[in-house]
């Protein structure tokens, strides 16, 4: 297994990575009331660089007061407090030779908890909230953004990435998949502006430059800046753009310009060839690849290695972000590399709380550490 393509060790971003593995984004409600990373979340952080990841991508990390947050105990990187809480995660990582990045979100119109949302248009979101996340019943109908509601939100995009990078963190992701703010600017059942940010791929994609335009302006030339894109959503999961692969390449294009350090490209659903293809051979992710030649990240169902080593094989990736397998168990690429078996991902872990905490419980509970 160790000569597996997704072990091998690489240079990405001038830097040396151990491998090609990457952990994908989760969201595990368990910060404090006030966004305070904990104890308990460097500890599980520090254990995927102890058990081998070469990148740690955090969960989504809300970047504004105005908004922006998804839902209670979700982490922040607003003010010094905050920054202060996650410099002890990046620390404890970094005795590993692993790099962590932070995901930046907004919630946009998804926002588990408030009423009082924001969006690119004042359209309701299909689907219902996620109660294990603190959602009930269905989303409300968000306010329309004005340009002060949009300055504001791409200020708060720039300071949470200088506050990441005061914290100690070695990039930045910009979250604009699953649904989330900025992939309602890109999707076009719910971005319906006639202003300089909706109608064509260049005015909906504008404001996802500008704030990688400002992130870049304030942070030293070598910290990384990425970007996270899908077309499926949380609350939609098989969604695809209705002009298919004329958007990937547009969308492309857009991001060839504004030169992100990476691009990934997520697939929630974890059906990589069902959910990502629009021909034969040919994923939105290895468009993306094609178009911009930026390093792509791709997720979606890759601890299976047989797909891992086709994306890596044929050009549709660089690295491979791996999600629930590495919340099962976050040595993964250890265990899997010396051909151990790992302990498995059970549904129960997410559910009814997807927290640190009720994760650990169901491990025990079920034994799972045993299977
Ligand atoms: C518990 C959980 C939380 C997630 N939270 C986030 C998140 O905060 N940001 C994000 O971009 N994706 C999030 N995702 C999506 C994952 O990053 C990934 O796309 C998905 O799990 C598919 O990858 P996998 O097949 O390897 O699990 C989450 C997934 C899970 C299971």
């Amino acid at each position: 297994m160790k000569h597996h393509l997704i072990f091998q060790n690489a240079v990405v971003w001038q830097r040396k990575l151990i491998n090609r593995t990457v952990v994908a984004p989760m969201s595990r409600v368990s910060a404090t009331a006030d966004g305070l990373a904990t104890d308990d979340m460097k500890d599980y952080y520090s254990e995927f660089a102890v058990g081998g990841f070469g990148v740690i991508i955090t969960e989504g990390i809300y970047t504004d007061v105005y908004g922006s947050k998804s839902y209670n105990n979700q982490p922040a990187l607003v003010n010094e407090a905050q920054c202060a809480s996650w410099e002890k995660v990046t620390r404890a990582v970094h005795e590993s030779p692993t790099l962590i990045f932070a995901q930046l979100m907004h919630a946009g119109a998804l926002s588990q908890f408030s009423e009082d949302t924001l969006a690119p248009s004042a359209l309701k979101p299909v689907g219902v909230k996620m109660p294990s996340y603190g959602g009930e019943g269905p989303f409300s109908i968000p306010k329309e953004m004005d340009l002060t509601d949009i300055e504001r939100m791409k200020q708060g995009f720039a300071c949470g990435a200088v506050n990441a990078y005061k914290a100690g963190f070695d990039g930045v992701e910009i979250h604009a998949a699953n649904g989330y703010l900025l992939d309602q600017f890109l999707t076009p059942e719910l971005n319906q502006r006639n202003d300089l940010y909706g109608g064509n791929m260049q005015n909906c994609f504008r404001v996802i430059a500008e704030i990688i335009a400002s992130i870049k302006a304030s942070v030293p030339k070598d910290f990384i800046v990425g970007l996270r894109i899908s077309e499926g959503k949380v609350n939609d999961l098989t969604y695809r753009w209705p002009q298919g692969i004329k958007t990937a390449k547009e969308l492309a294009e857009e991001i060839k310009t504004s030169k992100p350090d990476f691009v990934h490209v997520a697939v929630q659903t974890g059906e990589w060839e069902r959910d990502s293809f629009f021909a034969d051979g040919i994923s939105l992710a290895s468009v993306v690849r094609q178009v911009t030649g930026i390093p792509v990240i791709a997720n979606g169902g890759f601890h299976n290695l047989d797909k891992a080593e086709v994306a890596l094989q044929d050009n549709h990736a660089t690295l491979i972000a791996i999600g629930k397998a590495a919340l099962a168990d976050p040595h993964w690429v250890i265990k899997t590399m010396k051909g151990l078996p790992s302990i498995p991902f059970h549904r129960k872990m997410l559910w009814p709380e997807a927290n640190l905490s009720h994760t650990r419980k169901i491990i025990k509970e079920l034994h799972l550490e045993n299977s």
